[in-house]
């Protein structure tokens, strides 16, 4: 079995990556939050920092293309190959607004005639793996038997399915019925993603998909760092470990910020997965939110580690229902 970890925007940057591969393992594959290439033909400076491999990695990761435009990934997919990654992936589940405005991430799904003409240009044309991310259509899910149809014809690295719809964001109950007649049309193994939290919950999905070998996790592992380990038979996280994580990873950001104050405010965003790990995690999830300065953070994270145990699994309490 394959464990992915999925790209998140704003939690999952290169600095958790390094710092994640250093204290937990279990993680075949990092996807990297994604960047969208524009038609000016060059990066940001702090998309570049992003983008530049780093030599650190111990994981293959792969970059995150967000475009509806042929030319402009198969530019930055050649950007990518140069910089000497063997994959790069599609974002097709971006539910935001703005991005599907645009045609762009879920948006695209909509429009599955020209989604097949770009999937055509770049399978032709581009020198590296392809990979996509998808959801299981943009209003309904029996918008997917088309889609699906559409993604067969291409040699996809990795076709990772997301079953919610784009106005179901990230909430609700997962269309597991909407993954299980992907996984019977399908002709290649499908990675699952979606609201997997517990290894417990992992062993129940590979018992009814004992046909899908591989799965991404997104908040469930930043929630339970050792979530993978775990899933592959490794022990739970224990406070040492996860105090060790968390320091690194707060002095890096500090360091790469210049700023203690936005390293708090980024460990705020983990905080908000990590806490449901914790017994106790209502009341000191709401004391770490208060935090004003790094000083008061600081001593609440001491408390935290000093004074609560935890748990064998996550509480999850950010999904608002279980997968089963
Ligand atoms: C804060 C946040 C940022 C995300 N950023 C991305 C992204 O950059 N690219 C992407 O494909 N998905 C992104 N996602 C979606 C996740 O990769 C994943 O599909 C989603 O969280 C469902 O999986 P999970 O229940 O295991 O978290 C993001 C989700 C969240 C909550």
């Amino acid at each position: 079995m394959y464990y992915y970890f999925a790209p998140m925007e704003g939690v999952t940057g290169r600095l958790f990556r390094r710092v994640h591969s250093q204290f937990f393992h279990g993680v075949d594959k990092y996807f990297m939050p994604f960047v969208s290439p524009g038609k000016d033909r060059v990066f940001s400076r702090r998309d570049m920092r992003e983008l530049t491999p780093d030599a650190e990695a111990r994981v293959p990761e792969v970059p995150q293309l967000l475009t509806c435009q042929a030319e402009d990934f198969l530019w930055a997919a050649e950007l990518l190959a140069d910089l000497g990654y063997r994959e790069v992936n599609l974002n097709l589940g971006c539910p935001s607004g703005t991005v599907t405005a645009k045609g762009k991430g879920a948006g695209f799904l909509r429009d599955p005639d020209g989604l097949d003409r770009f999937l055509e240009q770049i399978f032709s044309r581009a020198k590296v793996a392809i990979s996509i991310k998808t959801r299981v259509g943009f209003s309904s899910p029996e918008e997917f038997e088309r889609l699906q149809e559409c993604f067969d014809r291409y040699p996809c690295a990795e076709l990772i399915v997301h079953p919610r719809v784009r106005s179901d964001f990230y909430k609700g109950k997962v269309r597991l019925e909407a993954f299980a007649s992907a996984v019977e049309r399908s002709t290649v193994s499908l990675c699952y993603n979606g609201d997997l939290t517990t290894s417990d919950e992992i062993g129940i999905f590979r018992q009814c998909f004992p046909a899908v070998d591989r799965v991404m996790l997104g908040r469930g592992l930043v929630g339970d760092p050792a979530l993978a380990s775990k899933a592959k038979g490794g022990p739970s996280s224990d406070r040492d470990t996860l105090r060790r994580f968390h320091d690194a990873l707060y002095e890096g950001y500090a360091e790469a910020f210049g700023s203690r104050h936005n390293a708090m405010l980024r460990m705020k965003e983990l905080w908000f997965y990590l806490i449901w790990l914790f017994a106790g995690h209502e009341r000191l999830g709401k004391t770490l939110k208060k935090a004003k300065n790094p000083a008061e953070y600081e001593a609440c994270v001491e408390a935290i580690f000093g004074e609560f145990s935890l748990q064998r699994d996550s509480a999850a309490g950010w999904r608002d229902q279980p997968i089963f």
